[in-house]
Formats: structure tokens, sequence, C-alpha cells
């Protein structure tokens, strides 16, 4: 039962890793560590109590693919790998056009490449695609029939990647492929000994707020306040890691039980506004999280959740932890490992 997970050692991959080891599978890692740690892996094997396989290479060299599946011959593939932050597209497109597009269709060509070849498994993958595809949605809960949009070259990679599947999916019935929509992911393991790890100054909430928790930062800028919410700051579905984790395990067993593809929502179906976090935070480490109003961000939006209903009728999956384990673990991961997973 070899699940391949490109990107495995990132933030979603390594709680995704471990996730299918307690369920009995057999992750093995593909990494270029281009945004992650070596490190990771020793981490994995303290966990686990097993050691993962890891494949050192870039998804973009498809021969090098073709020949790590034929090696492995996974059951499954996961494909996390990608470039995430919205701001470094809008700069950099063109990096975030050849990584993102050009990693899923060289790691699409290679799947292609050996299905046919004699004892592979049927073609079976799994995609980290996200809400960002809602673009700015009209309301909220945003179920998977809402219009698909994007406001920067980071969500219109993930849009083209969806279609490319779907297109792929309509050509190649034989295929089985999940497409998993993320609300915003945070917290950590809680072991604390793997959580996100931003190379630079984070651009998300929780990783900033964390930062700040334990001093590296004197006080977190509040994109906005005057959004049509109730607070004023903007709300999100934050999603615990180890949930997400758990929704990936829950994918996989539903395309290799039931053989058909889907697109599913992975959020709690509930939001919470900045200042809510930056509360929640407080309790959970106990130290204060100064903050100040600052202009609103370009291209946020207002309010942004899941509804889950189809994830939890389709995969009998449903997010279990509440806002303060989210809070609880990240910080966990924050005092135990400050510089992440350099030394
Ligand atoms: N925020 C702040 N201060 C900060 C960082 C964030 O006030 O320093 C606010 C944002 O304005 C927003 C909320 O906190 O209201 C959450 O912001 P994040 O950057 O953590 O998350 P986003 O919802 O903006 O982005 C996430 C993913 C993207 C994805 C997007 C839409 O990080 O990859 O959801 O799905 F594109």
């Amino acid at each position: 039962m070899n699940i391949l997970l490109t990107g495995g050692a990132g933030y979603i991959g390594s709680h995704t890793a471990v996730a299918l080891v307690e369920a009995g599978f057999r992750p093995i890692v593909l990494d270029n560590f281009s945004n992650s740690h070596p490190a990771v892996m020793e981490r994995l094997a303290r966990i686990t109590g097993t050691t993962i396989p890891l494949e050192r290479g870039d998804v973009l060299d498809t021969p090098w693919v073709e020949s790590v599946l034929r090696q492995h011959r996974p059951v499954g593939v996961v494909h996390f790998a990608a470039d995430k932050a919205v701001g470094e597209s809008v700069a950099q497109p063109l990096k975030y056009f050849h990584h993102n597009i050009g990693g899923a269709v060289s790691l699409l060509r290679a799947m292609e490449a050996t299905a046919s070849e004699a004892d592979m498994p049927a073609p079976t993958l799994v995609f980290s695609s996200s809400a960002t595809v809602y673009g700015d949605p009209a309301s909220v809960p945003i179920t998977e029939d809402f219009p698909r949009s994007h406001t920067n070259p980071y969500g219109h990679t993930k849009l083209v990647v969806e279609d490319m599947l779907t297109a792929l999916n309509a050509a190649q019935p034989n295929w089985r492929i999940a497409t998993l929509r993320y609300f915003n992911p945070v917290g950590a393991h809680p072991s604390g000994l793997i959580g996100e790890d931003p190379a630079d100054i984070p651009n998300n909430l929780m990783p900033y707020v964390a930062q700040v928790a334990i001093g590296r930062h004197e006080a977190l800028s509040v994109f906005g306040d005057d959004y049509p919410t109730p607070d004023g700051t903007g709300v999100r579905d934050y999603i615990h890691v180890q949930d997400l984790a758990a929704g990936h395990v829950a994918a996989l067993q539903t395309l290799l039980n039931k053989g058909k593809s889907f697109t599913v929502n992975l959020g709690t179906g509930r939001g919470h506004s900045v200042l809510e976090v930056v509360k929640a935070f407080e309790r959970a480490s106990g130290r204060p999280v100064p903050y100040r109003i600052a202009p609103r961000r370009p291209g946020d939006v207002a309010q942004c959740w899941a509804d889950p209903t189809r994830a939890e009728a389709l995969l009998g999956w449903k997010a279990q932890r509440t806002l303060d384990e989210m809070c609880a673990d990240a910080w966990r991961w924050q005092q135990g490992n400050p510089n992440g997973y350099r030394p």
C-alpha cells in the first residue's frame, strides 16, 4: 500500500505522512526541499517509529519521476508539491506557472507513461487545491459548486490544474482523482516535533501570531478592521492540520474503495475573525499578542468558510479540533522549535 507524496516533507505533506502510517499505508516522500527541510525526515521517524523512504529530487524532472513510480508502484499519489505565497506569485508569476502547472503536468505525464506497464496500479491521484479557487465568494458558506475565479497567479495555477484534471479524467475515465480544496490549515502535530516552518517572515496569520507571542516580532498588523464582519476583521475557516491530514487518508481510502473521482472542500464549516484568533492564541500561550490595525491587504476577501457537507457524506470525514486546540498545538511547536527545523 505505497503512497507517493510529492512535497511530502512540507507542512501538510509531513502531517499526512504520519496519518498514512497510522492508517496502515506506506508513505514515500518525494521532495526537493525547496520550501522544506531534510530534518523533517528524522522527526517523522521519531513520531512513527518507522523510516519513511525519501526520494530527493524535482517533480519537474519527468523521467526521474517515472523511475520513482516504477520503483515504488504506489497505489496512490498525493500531489502537494507547489509554491503557495500569494504575494510572491504576483511578483514572480512565471515561477508559479512553471512550478505549479509545469510540476503537475510533469507528474501526470509520468503517471500516464507508466500506468499501462505491467504490475502498475490504476492511476490514483489526490490533488492539493485551495479555497482560493472560489475567488471572492458571493456568500458563505461555500459549496463545491460555487463559481470559480482567481485574483492572483497562485490562485490561477490551482484553477488551471483543476481544469487539467477534469480534462484528463474525461479522456481517461480509469483515472481516480480527488481534488481537495483546503481552507486555512493551521496548528501542528501534538508531539510538537513537526509543524509549519515559514522560510521568511510569515505571510499567514497563525505563524505570524506565534512569532509575536514568542517575541520575534513586536506586534501583529491586523489587515483591516472595517470589513462587513462582526468585529470588522477578516473571517476564515481555520482547520487543524491533523484534521486535514485525516481528510487525505479518507480521500485515498474512498478513491481506492469506490473508484470514483470527486472534488470536496476540507474545512470546518465555521469562521473565526483575526481578533478571535489573537484572543485564542493569548489563551493558549499565556502570552500577550500585541496588535495594531493596518490597512486592508490587497486581494483579501472579507469572509470565507466552507460548507463541509459533501466531504462528510462522501468520505465519512469531519474536522474535529477546535480553534483552542489549533492554537495550543501551534504554540507547542513554536516554543519547542523557535527556528523551525533550522538548528
Ligand atoms: N492577516 C492579518 N495579518 C497578518 C496576516 C493575515 O490580519 O499578518 C489576516 C488576513 O487579512 C486574513 C486572515 O488574517 O483576514 C487570514 O490570512 P492568511 O494569510 O493566514 O490566509 P488567507 O485566507 O489570506 O490565505 C489562505 C492561504 C492562501 C489561499 C487563501 C484563499 O494562505 O494560500 O487562503 O484560499 F490562497
